[in-house]
């Protein structure tokens, strides 16, 4: 009798001490991958980088620690020192365009360890007070970086502003522009909403997106109201070809970025000569938001604010399909212009 409770006893403590080791082994492979320096990759040959050979991936984890201080203004002087760090002037642009997912984009792209955003839109081009205070009060306003890492800021009213193009020429003729859009009508109703929103809490009453968008007496799409013209992508394009050739724009798919944001990350990618870094893993479809959201590492994640995917107001049918046919033709030959072609009505 007392033999047997004894085996018994054996057989439990075996099993314990199997789970015990079992869990401890798990624990010291979890905390030796996440100690391990992380490997460092070769970047594919490709002509024209502003990326050196190698970039430490670890940048991704440094980007959430003392650069993130730094952008609070609460690194010291000592560390910036000590960490080589720079303010450099944006290598490329997000210029728009104004509810094209401008915001998405560049939170996306701030995944990539190479890449380190401007967290405020600085519209130092479309003001000119702030343009008059010069390149280096920009050159202030953006965040600290390793000198291998490229900076990237959006302002999105830069698409529309008359002076805008020509500014950054002067600054950096060879400077990468992206571009993100939306099929025109919805951005549109986009736009008003979000003037709608902001009349709201002022407690003011505003007019039907139908009454804006069309002209009361031709019964025509109103041209005048600023949501229509500035989903009149050609038109703006064609002011920023008069600098710029259609070589340094990229421009993205905006509702593809809301339903499938990876492949348009990955062209981004190609574009800015950055090896993908970007991967699955950092995107994630959040079901109770309907967007997808950032995950940075296994701590870190973050959804957008929700002043991103407001619902729009119902338009009137007939509104939408009269907007449509009206951006049709321009559609087109802004397809022809950029050499890529949307699935838009
Ligand atoms: P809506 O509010 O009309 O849905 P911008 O940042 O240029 O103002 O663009 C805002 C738009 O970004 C939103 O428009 C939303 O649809 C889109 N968007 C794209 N990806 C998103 C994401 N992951 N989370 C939230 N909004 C996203």
């Amino acid at each position: 009798m007392l033999f047997k409770q004894q085996a018994l006893l054996r057989q439990k403590l075996f099993v314990l001490g199997s789970l015990a080791i079992g869990s401890l082994l798990y624990l010291a492979t979890r905390v030796g991958s996440l100690d391990r320096p992380q490997p460092i990759c070769p970047i594919e040959g490709r002509s024209g980088s502003h990326i050196p050979e190698q970039i430490p991936l670890r940048t991704l984890q440094f980007k959430r620690g003392l650069l993130h201080e730094l952008r609070k203004g609460n690194a010291t002087t000592e560390q910036i020192q000590l960490h080589n760090l720079v303010q450099q002037l944006p290598q490329a642009i997000i210029i728009g365009v104004r509810k094209g997912g401008t915001r998405a984009l560049l939170e996306m792209l701030n995944l990539h360890p190479a890449v380190v955003k401007a967290s405020q839109e600085v519209h130092f081009f479309d003001n000119d007070p702030s343009y008059a205070k010069g390149i280096e009060w920009y050159r202030g306003k953006m965040p600290f970086s390793h000198p291998h890492q490229i900076t990237i800021e959006k302002s999105p009213a830069y698409f529309i502003t008359e002076e805008v193009p020509e500014r950054i020429f002067k600054m950096n003729s060879s400077i990468k522009l992206l571009l993100i859009v939306r099929e025109p009508t919805t951005r549109a109703v986009s736009d008003y909403t979000q003037v709608l929103e902001g009349k709201e809490r002022k407690n003011k009453t505003y007019y039907k997106f139908e009454k804006l968008a069309i002209d009361p007496n031709t019964c025509e799409v109103n041209t005048k109201y600023k949501a229509v013209r500035t989903s009149i992508y050609t038109k703006h394009l064609e002011k920023w070809l008069k600098y710029f050739p259609v070589e340094q724009f990229h421009i993205v798919d905006g509702d593809r970025l809301i339903t499938d944001p990876l492949p348009e990350l990955q062209l981004v990618e190609q574009f800015l000569n950055l090896p993908p870094r970007i991967s699955q893993y950092n995107l994630y479809f959040n079901a109770t938001r309907g967007f997808y959201c950032l995950r940075f590492n296994i701590v870190f994640n973050k959804c957008l604010a929700g002043s991103k995917g407001r619902i729009h107001p119902d338009v009137d049918p007939s509104v939408v399909t009269k907007l449509r046919k009206f951006f049709h033709p321009f559609n087109q030959k802004f397809y022809q212009i950029i050499g890529r072609t949307f699935n838009w009505p």
